[in-house]
């Protein structure tokens, strides 16, 4: 069969818009997943509710578990880092606290900072790869979570339901 070049001409045409196309839809499919991925950077830097960060907490801590159990230092270090740089705390979640706790605000701060402070040892004993003072800090923080919650996580989870339930009338 001979074509002529007419059939060869228009499809020709035909084909570079499909390519053309095609080659527009990856590009922007590129473009999307760069702007999802901007939106999860970002939200990590945005405040969150207490109880959200205090799961991201929970997972830093089974990161530094791993690392203890694989002796992979920078794992321990890297989890240590976490507790520190998390999110910050909503102002809702922070006005919750706050007016549950009235003086005894002071306390929930204390507890905090032991927290915030003994991860900053742990990471430094990681960073010397010291399994020692890893384990004698890694207790430190866990006995600081356990107290917190001992003092305060019943009566702030109660107050942030009955609040939750309010709102909702
Ligand atoms: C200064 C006090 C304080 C410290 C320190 C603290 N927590 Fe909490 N935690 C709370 C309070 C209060 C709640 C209850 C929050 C709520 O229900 O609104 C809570 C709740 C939790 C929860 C339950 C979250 C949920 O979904 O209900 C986990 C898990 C948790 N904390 C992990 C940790 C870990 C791990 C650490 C230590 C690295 C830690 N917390 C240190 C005060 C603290």
């Amino acid at each position: 069969m001979k074509y002529n070049i007419n059939t060869i001409l228009t499809g020709s045409f035909f084909l570079l818009v499909f390519a053309g196309l095609a080659v527009a839809h990856y590009q922007n499919q590129d473009q999307d997943t760069d702007s999802k991925q901007d939106a999860e950077t970002e939200s990590i830097t945005q405040p969150l509710e207490l109880p959200t960060i205090m799961r991201m907490l929970m997972i830093d801590m089974h990161t530094i578990n791993e690392g203890i159990f694989t002796q992979n230092f920078d794992l321990i270090e890297q989890g240590a880092a976490n507790i520190n740089d998390h999110p910050p705390l909503s102002d809702e979640s922070r006005s919750l606290v706050q007016n549950t706790l009235g003086e005894r605000m002071s306390q929930f701060g204390a507890y905090d900072k032991v927290v915030h402070g003994t991860a900053d040892s742990l990471r430094g004993a990681a960073q010397n790869q010291d399994m020692n003072r890893v384990m004698k800090h890694y207790n430190m923080i866990q006995q600081g979570c356990v107290s917190c919650h001992a003092a305060f996580q019943e009566e702030i989870r109660y107050e942030r339901l009955r609040r939750q339930a309010r709102n909702r009338d």
